[in-house]
């Protein structure tokens, strides 16, 4: 079947098996290989891209359940050589070390800043409650969003 998908503001359009994943459609199509694929099953959170601005595991959503809706992946975070302030936020506060969950993590975070850009420390541990660190512990990752909230904020002020 014929599957139309807007990612990243570009329309992507490729003839696939009905039964192909959003995460496989995105990666093979468009070549966007920074969305990562690891359980499978809707555990890990590596594959999180955001639709329509809310987060969804692409590991577990058909391609074909995402035509005329706007699917968003980290490539689409920086902007004509300008971090997003969540990936400044990762860098400066050590939010990563392997990297793996890191693509999930940081599209579960622009959701999180763009509904809630004043998170508690409970809020943002609890939406990043479906996506699995295996190396940092989760404490720099959560300095991390702060860091993000607080730059963001100032930037605000100062526009
Ligand atoms: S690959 Fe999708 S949640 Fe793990
Ligand atoms: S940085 Fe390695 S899994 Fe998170």
């Amino acid at each position: 079947m014929e599957v139309k998908i807007t990612i990243n503001g570009q329309e992507v359009s490729r003839d696939v098996e009905p039964r192909t994943l959003l995460v496989h459609f995105i990666r093979d199509t468009p070549g966007l290989t920074g969305t990562h694929w690891g359980c499978d099953t809707s555990n890990c959170g590596a594959c999180v891209v955001l639709m329509d601005g809310k987060p969804i595991k692409s590991c577990t959503t058909l391609a074909a359940m995402c035509v005329g809706h706007e699917i968003r992946t980290v490539e689409s975070l920086e902007q004509n050589g300008r971090l997003d302030p969540i990936q400044m936020a990762f860098h400066e506060k050590h939010g990563l070390h392997c990297g793996f969950c890191t693509p999930g993590m940081l599209m579960t975070t622009r959701a999180l800043l763009d509904s809630n850009p004043n998170p508690t420390e409970a809020e943002i541990r609890t939406a990043i409650s479906g996506a699995i660190c295996r190396c940092t512990g989760y404490k720099n990752i959560v300095s991390a969003v702060r860091w993000a909230a607080e730059h963001e904020a100032a930037t605000r002020q100062e526009a």
